[in-house]
């Protein structure tokens, strides 16, 4: 019986590591009405080159030219992550930000600005 607990005991743990893994994913932590959120300025040239604009006054310094990011601390914004989350998704974090790693919120800007910016990020994947 004490051997098969013992041998139980690692596949508990590394069933529960997923499992927190999994819930600790940004994209996992956005409430259900954000995620589904379409953005309302999609799909137009005029809302890409605004987007730019944004891009470059306020994401830039952090996440670079193209949105590469440093290769370090600051990840590149063309990642699978990015792709496979919602515009939605987005939105609702850069109204979070994650400040205690280095990203600011950016509820400062409008909503306008926040799709505009998703919208540019979305041209360049
Ligand atoms: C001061 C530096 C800084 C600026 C400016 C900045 N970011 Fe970030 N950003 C970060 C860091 C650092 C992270 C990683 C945070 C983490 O690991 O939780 C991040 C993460 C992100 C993520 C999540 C990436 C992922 O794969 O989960 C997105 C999306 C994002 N930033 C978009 C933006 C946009 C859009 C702007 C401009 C409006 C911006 N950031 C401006 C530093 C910055």
């Amino acid at each position: 019986m004490m051997r098969l607990r013992l041998a139980i005991l690692p596949i508990l743990l590394s069933v529960s590591l997923v499992v927190a893994a999994a819930f600790s994913s940004r994209w996992q932590q956005v409430p259900e009405n954000d995620h589904s959120r379409p953005n309302p300025l999609a799909g137009t040239p005029q809302t890409v080159a605004a987007g730019a604009l944004v891009y470059r006054d306020h994401c830039l310094q952090c996440h670079r030219t193209n949105a590469e990011g440093d290769g370090h601390k600051r990840p590149s914004l063309r990642s699978d992550g990015i792709r496979s989350a919602s515009d939605g998704d987005i939105e609702w974090f850069l109204r979070q930000g994650d400040l205690g790693h280095g990203m600011p919120s950016w509820s400062s800007l409008s909503e306008a600005q926040r799709w505009q910016v998703i919208s540019w990020l979305r041209s360049i994947q």
